[in-house]
């Protein structure tokens, strides 16, 4: 069955990578059902990421992911969750280039909060993110349609 998963291009990404970025999504034969470009509010950012609100870098993270615009897809396909996770590599870039060379983080990222892309973690966040993105319009009923 077809999945849903959130991508997010960060802005560490989105004036050099964003390009190669959307044509290696659409090569590996995701669907974006749904994409926006937007700068975060601070309000924004810090609900997206609530489940870090009590990490060391949480502040970091937040002024990071609201110092510029950043692209936010609804990707469908097939383990969507996972697939995307692959391409992403690790979340700390070092760790990218020695396990994943090829992934996203270890060809653009230059640190581990500096780290190009974001995916959910499981479909059931990814529900929870999209709703709060994108708003609950569309939904399932992408995903029935065929
Ligand atoms: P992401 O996959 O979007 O999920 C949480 C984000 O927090 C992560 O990518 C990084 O941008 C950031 N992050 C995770 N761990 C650290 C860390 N140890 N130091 C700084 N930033 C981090």
């Amino acid at each position: 069955p077809k999945q849903r998963t959130m991508a997010v291009i960060k802005p560490d990404a989105m004036e050099e990578h964003k390009g190669v970025i959307l044509e290696e999504i659409h090569g590996r034969g995701f669907s974006v059902t749904q994409l926006k470009e937007m700068v975060l509010s601070r309000e924004m950012a810090e609900e997206f990421y609530k489940e870090h609100r009590e990490k060391p870098f949480f502040n970091q993270l937040v002024e990071f992911m609201c110092r510029g615009p950043c692209m936010i897809l609804v990707l469908t396909k097939e383990n969507a969750v996972e697939e995307w996770r692959a391409m992403m590599g690790p979340t700390d870039p070092e760790k990218a280039k020695e396990k994943s060379p090829k992934s996203l983080r270890a060809r653009f990222a230059a640190d581990i909060l500096h780290n190009t892309v974001h995916g959910s973690s499981s479909e059931q966040h990814a529900d929870e993110k999209i709703g709060f993105i994108f708003g609950d319009i569309g939904g399932d009923a992408e995903l029935s349609g065929d």
